[in-house]
């Protein structure tokens, strides 16, 4: 069985990211983890090395809706680690009814769900270089398809809705995935995208209104488990195909065409852009 080097995850004490870090754990050697409970994280590791037999589980503690923590995060991973092979980027919100700033001025859904990854991904690039075979795998949602590319709405500046924030998020997911992979070509970076399935984890249990109404829709039976929902994670995380893939969408470890929007160069072009200019001060 062959077994990569380091693997990073964020979102792991939950859902589809606490199904996958099990397998991550076996296939490699290091597996990294981000987390906001020191108590959750605490609990996961000592899981995973007890469930696994991998001893060399680490974590770092941040709200990832915050750039100064997903900065921190990135930057104490520096420090302690030599290179990394994998970045798995899954935490993430379906925001509340009403619209949120966090202290540094962003909507929350847009700054947890696209803008941490987006950071994330560039401040861990000269270590993903560092790889033989750097690859990053994005969880974003079938969910996009309900939403059009708005680059003047995508923090609902004009219009909030809480499903069309989460939805405008996941096609960013989908849009950033598309172009790193053309911009990061010259340093053999895989980057793609994929749809977990419908799958009953904590997603949206905390809020009110059309979250409460989505994580009852979560208890229904034809929702995947978790185990289910990771599948095609783990398939672009530990497998040839997260090396050769590039730029792609996936549902069911096959590739599908995302939505229109989702798939123009001219939106994944923007929204690039957009982004750097949100994010600058902290690649500086
Ligand atoms: N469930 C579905 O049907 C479904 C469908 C399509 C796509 N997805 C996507 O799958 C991904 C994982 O969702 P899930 O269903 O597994 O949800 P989940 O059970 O709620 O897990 C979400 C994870 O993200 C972490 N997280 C959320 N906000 C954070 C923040 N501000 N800072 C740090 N960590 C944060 C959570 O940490 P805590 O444990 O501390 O809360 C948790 O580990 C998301 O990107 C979601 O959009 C899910």
């Amino acid at each position: 069985m062959q077994t990569y080097q380091t693997a990073l995850i964020t979102g792991a004490t939950s859902g589809i990211g606490r199904a996958a870090i099990f397998e991550l754990a076996k296939k490699y050697e290091k597996v990294i983890f981000t987390a906001r409970d020191i108590q959750k994280a605490e609990l996961l590791k000592e899981e995973l090395e007890k469930v696994t037999g991998n001893k060399a589980i680490s974590y770092y503690l941040g709200d990832l809706s915050l750039m100064k923590d997903t900065s921190a995060i990135c930057h104490g991973v520096i420090r302690e680690h030599s290179s990394l092979d994998c970045l798995v980027l899954n935490a993430g919100i379906l925001g509340s009814d009403q619209r949120q700033l966090t202290e540094e001025g962003f909507e929350q859904t847009f700054a947890t769900n696209h803008l941490s990854p987006f950071l994330m991904s560039h401040l861990l690039l000269p270590l993903l270089r560092k790889s033989e075979t750097p690859r990053i795998v994005i969880v974003s949602s079938e969910a996009h398809r309900i939403s059009r590319f708005d680059l003047m709405n995508l923090q609902g500046e004009r219009k909030y809705r809480a499903l069309n924030s989460y939805s405008l998020s996941k096609m960013c997911n989908i849009l950033f995935a598309k172009e790193a992979a053309e911009r990061w070509q010259d340093d053999r970076m895989k980057v793609n995208a994929l749809h977990p399935g419908g799958v009953r984890t904590n997603f949206g249990k905390n809020g009110g209104g059309v979250l409460r109404t989505v994580a009852f829709l979560m208890a229904k039976p034809f929702f995947i488990s978790a185990e289910q929902g990771a599948e095609t994670l783990v398939y672009l995380a530990t497998t040839d195909a997260g090396v050769k893939l590039n730029g792609q969408y996936l549902k069911k470890k096959k590739v599908i065409q995302p939505s229109g929007d989702a798939n123009s160069a001219d939106n994944a072009q923007k929204l690039w852009d957009y982004s750097l200019a949100l994010v600058k001060s902290k690649l500086d």
